[in-house]
């Protein structure tokens, strides 16, 4: 019989243990500043597909006291309220506080992540519709990738108009590749109707780099080539609703193009036509 060594106060101290900590399953990297990662789903946490969290690490140790605080930033919930585990999407802002340190984490690494889901993108906040548009500009896709992966969104819309507008053709994979693996998921194809993912209409633009089609998403709402690309009539408050997510000036110019297209701003505490929420702040 192997003789089982008791746990010494001391190695019990060696593992830090951080508050709400949950482990890294998996980290995938797109670009120098786009990455995305898997944890561990804390057990009793609930939350709306569409809403955010807060996660991060533990600071850097303060000069003074030597104390350590945790550093701790909203981050979209990027995967479905169904799955097991939680999938956040994120930018790498070298010099940035959190994700400086974030874009180094590794499977088996441990974050903070604060069981306290909130936001505005969940189906909740709109009244009924016909057709869905999901408005995403950089690591504004996020909660979209929690949205198209939630049956809901296909029992409740006939369509789903997906933009994505980055900078770069690099900048588009996380989206394109959450879409294509749609078409082979095997459990949204056996819970909602295969071929479900046929109500999508994947609309990809770029704004500095050449690719098949190019202009940020309010020029082409305003000339009326998101529409004749798409075969789709123009924004209507009668059929239409819109979810949106970006920085605050791209949230400010679609808000005032849904309000001119007659649609009302909706919230959880009163549902409307379209809803918004900021990707990141500054
Ligand atoms: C409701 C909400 C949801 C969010 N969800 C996400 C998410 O799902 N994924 C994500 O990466 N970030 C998200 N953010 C931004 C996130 O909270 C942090 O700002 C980001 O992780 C950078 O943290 P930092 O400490 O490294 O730098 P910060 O000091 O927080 O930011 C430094 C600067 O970097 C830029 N920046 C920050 N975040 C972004 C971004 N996402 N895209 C482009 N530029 C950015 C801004 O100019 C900002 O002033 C969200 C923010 C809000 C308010
Ligand atoms: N290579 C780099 O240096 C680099 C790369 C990525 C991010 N960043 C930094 O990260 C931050 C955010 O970058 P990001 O690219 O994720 O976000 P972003 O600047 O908000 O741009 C994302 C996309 O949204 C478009 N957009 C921006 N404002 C808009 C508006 N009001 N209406 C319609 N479309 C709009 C942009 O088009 P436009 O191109 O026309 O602005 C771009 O295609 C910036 O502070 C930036 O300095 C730097």
């Amino acid at each position: 019989m192997t003789e089982q060594k008791p746990v010494t106060e001391t190695t019990a101290k060696a593992v830090p243990v951080l508050p709400d900590a949950q482990t890294i399953t998996e980290v995938k990297h797109y670009t120098d500043s786009l990455f995305s990662f898997r944890v561990t789903r804390p057990a009793s946490l609930r939350f709306r597909s569409g809403e955010f969290v807060m996660i991060g690490l533990m600071g850097d140790p303060d000069p003074k006291t030597g104390k350590q605080r945790p550093l701790l930033r909203a981050y979209s919930i990027a995967s479905p309220s169904w799955d097991e585990e939680m999938e956040f999407y994120s930018i790498k802002v070298q010099d940035g506080p959190l994700t400086s340190k974030l874009q180094h984490v590794k499977v088996g690494n441990q974050i903070i992540l604060k069981p306290k889901p909130v936001g505005t993108l969940v189906h909740d906040a709109l009244l009924p519709g016909k057709r869905l548009y999901f408005f995403s500009t950089g690591t504004g896709f996020a909660p979209f990738a929690s949205l198209l992966r939630e049956p809901q969104t296909y029992e409740d819309y006939d369509e789903i108009i997906m933009t994505h507008t980055c900078r770069e053709v690099d900048e588009l994979t996380y989206g394109r590749d959450l879409i294509e693996g749609l078409k082979t998921d095997e459990l949204l194809n056996e819970v909602i109707g295969e071929g479900f993912w046929k109500k999508i209409k994947y609309y990809p633009t770029t704004t500095r780099e050449e690719s098949p089609k190019m202009g940020r998403i309010t020029t082409l709402i305003e000339n009326g080539e998101l529409f004749s690309d798409l075969d789709i009539p123009a924004i209507d408050p009668a059929t239409d609703r819109a979810m949106v997510c970006g920085s605050l000036a791209f949230n400010l110019d679609i808000k005032e193009l849904m309000e001119k297209a007659g649609l009302k701003e909706g919230a959880n505490s009163e549902p409307g036509e379209f809803v918004i929420e900021k990707a990141f702040v500054g």
